[in-house]
């Protein structure tokens, strides 16, 4: 799109001042500056750096709409998944700082690698377990049951990335499993068609499990779908020392 053709999209509001992470290698932040437009969104103002001033910028996104989880960057010093947020609620004083996720390796800009993110889920035991002779007939859970209302409470995850990024502990020790895999974790716990609580309880309750969550809220103060990993981790904490108080008894 030409030059001007880009000036009379712009509304009223005039320009944005975008720092951009590039690197340390690269100089650190590169700055552009874009169009404010009515209801843009922080994904946009990326996707329009990339497609009309620097193609080799890389960043990850695929939905659009909030559900594949794939957006989550820092902006202005905060993770937040950027296709839901909007430039009006995300900028200050018409700037925006644009930095990749927190406690994961950058691919490049601000794309990060997720699998120590996604291993920590499969660490968790985070995946249903069937056991060896699943029932035939469907399961009947009531809707108003205490856990279908626990698991309810945090099954809306969406893996962003964002509660991750946020979690202190999880910069201090690299082997937390982290608030999404526990919060994963927890919603299985209270699945009553599960087989593998044994192994899902062990696997959260080691050295790297929920004992080491600070309960400081970071991951529910920033979780893009309002679900509250904490809540989720103090309910591991709970059944986790209960076993061991019965195992001892
Ligand atoms: S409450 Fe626990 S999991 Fe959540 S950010 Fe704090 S230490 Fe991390
Ligand atoms: S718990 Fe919230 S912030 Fe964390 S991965 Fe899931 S949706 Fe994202
Ligand atoms: S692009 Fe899918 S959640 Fe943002």
């Amino acid at each position: 799109m030409s030059a001007a053709a880009t000036a009379a999209r712009a509304d009223a509001d005039g320009q944005l001042t975008v720092r951009v992470w590039r690197g340390a290698e690269h100089g650190g932040f590169q700055t552009f500056q874009v169009a404010r437009r009515a209801n843009q969104t922080i994904l946009d103002v990326v996707t329009e750096i990339q497609r009309e001033q620097d193609a080799t910028l890389a960043y990850r996104y695929a939905c659009r709409v909030g559900m594949c989880g794939s957006c989550a960057m820092v902006v202005n010093g905060r993770p937040r998944w950027t296709c839901r947020t909007r430039v009006a609620r995300a900028e200050e004083g018409g700037q925006i700082t644009l930095e990749p996720m927190r406690n994961m390796p950058v691919v490049k800009d601000l794309a990060v690698d997720m699998e120590s993110f996604f291993e920590k889920w499969r660490d968790a035991k985070g995946f249903f377990e069937p056991g060896e002779t699943p029932a035939n007939d469907f399961a009947v859970v009531r809707p108003d049951s205490p856990e279908r209302a626990q698991a309810d409470a945090g099954v809306e995850c969406i893996n962003c990335g964002v509660c991750y990024s946020a979690c202190d502990v999880v910069s201090w020790n690299p082997e937390y499993l982290g608030p999404a895999a526990l919060n994963r974790a927890w919603t299985l716990v209270n699945d009553v068609r599960d087989r593998g609580q044994d192994a899902r309880l062990d696997a959260v309750s080691g050295d790297a499990g929920c004992h080491s969550c600070h309960s400081h809220m970071s991951c529910t103060e920033f979780c893009p779908k309002a679900l509250a990993p904490t809540y989720a981790i103090a309910g591991l904490k709970r059944v986790t020392a209960r076993r061991v108080w019965k195992r001892g008894s």
